[in-house]
């Protein structure tokens, strides 16, 4: 069978496919083939899943065509478009049309042409609010979620029963909450994909276990951002000797190390320690512990550029359980 990553990023999504192919349809003819627009994430992909053709493309103007994929030749397509454009992180204004209809181009370019028998679209739950913006950048408020129907609706008239939810990572896995949107199609189904439900039980991680302690930090007292100062008296009024800071400027919290991360982004959050003196930036792979990356998956790169490819990624334990159960229903 044919398997498609699209968006692959360094691979977060491929982890938990090649698990889930092996689990529930693993066979030597397999063939895997994933792409993305950044040379940087294609190093990290190819050291860590040599048997997959990666290839660095814009999905802006690559179609499956190009790629070699006649109709019918591919059986499963995941999509994970760049989910900044809907996210709070990137604000109301400014937001880029051409990226938000990346979804529309994998539609037009792959779904409608090579016909996969099942796909997956990942986003944020932001994606479901995709309609026109004004000259501002901004949603016209009154048509919120107008393209986001549309999409539904075309690929509902392609013949896919079409299902939308939503899941959160955690609550399969790793120590990072991630809340993410899905749109799952199957070709010629009777009923649309139900989600997994989470395990009744999972040994989940805190923020301190996927840490590692012994990294050199500096003094924070260098770094006067009102944002910081403000998660600082939030630390020290509870109490805490460390904390972990997000890095977003909308957030003015700061986070227990015993308990889960909150979403992580492609900017790296604060370790802060040593009695709220010291701190430092979180590391790809302490991102990776978060999100399931395997303890001896390889992160080429170094520091923010590294990071930001954990970071956009999908949540490897709710990703592998998705597909999963989708394989074992149609394959
Ligand atoms: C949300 S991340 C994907 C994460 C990935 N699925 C994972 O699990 O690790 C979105 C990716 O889309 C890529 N991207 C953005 N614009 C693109 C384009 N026009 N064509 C192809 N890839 C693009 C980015 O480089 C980024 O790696």
């Amino acid at each position: 069978m044919n398997f498609v990553s699209l968006f692959a990023g360094i691979g977060g999504e491929h982890i938990a496919l090649k698990r889930a192919v092996a689990k529930v349809c693993a066979s030597s003819r397999n063939r895997f083939y994933a792409c993305d627009v950044d040379p940087r994430r294609a190093a990290s992909f190819a050291v860590n899943f040599p048997e997959t053709t990666f290839r660095v493309r814009d999905l802006a103007k690559t179609t499956a065509l190009d790629e070699g994929f006649e109709a019918g030749g591919i059986d499963f397509l995941w999509a994970s478009p760049p989910c900044t454009e809907f996210s709070r992180v990137k604000g109301t204004t400014g937001l880029n049309a051409g990226v938000q209809n990346l979804a529309n181009d994998v539609l037009n370019g792959w779904i409608r042409t090579a016909r996969p028998r099942a796909f997956v679209f990942e986003n944020v739950p932001g994606m479901q609010n995709w309609g026109p913006l004004d000259e501002r950048g901004a949603r016209v408020k009154s048509r919120l979620g107008e393209y986001f129907e549309r999409f539904l609706s075309e690929l509902r008239a392609l013949g896919y029963a079409v299902s939308t939810f939503k899941l959160d990572g955690f609550r399969f896995g790793g120590a990072s909450k991630r809340v993410r949107l899905y749109v799952a199609g199957f070709l010629d189904a009777a009923s649309p994909f139900a989600p997994p439900e989470p395990p009744p039980k999972i040994a989940s991680k805190t923020i301190r276990d996927c840490l590692r302690l012994d990294l050199p930090t500096k003094p924070l007292a260098r770094l006067r951002g009102k944002a910081t100062l403000a998660r600082l008296d939030a630390a020290r009024d509870a109490g805490w000797s460390d904390a972990l800071f997000p890095n977003h400027g909308f957030l003015h919290e700061a986070y227990p190390l015993d308990g889960a991360f909150p979403t992580l982004t492609t900017r790296p959050p604060m370790f802060v320690g040593d009695n709220l003196k010291n701190y430092r930036y979180l590391t790809a792979p302490e991102a990776g512990a978060a999100l399931g990356f395997p303890d001896d998956f390889i992160y080429v790169g170094a520091g923010s550029d590294a990071y930001r490819g954990v970071g956009g990624s999908v949540s490897v334990d709710a990703t592998e359980a998705i597909l999963a159960k989708l394989f074992g229903e149609v394959f």
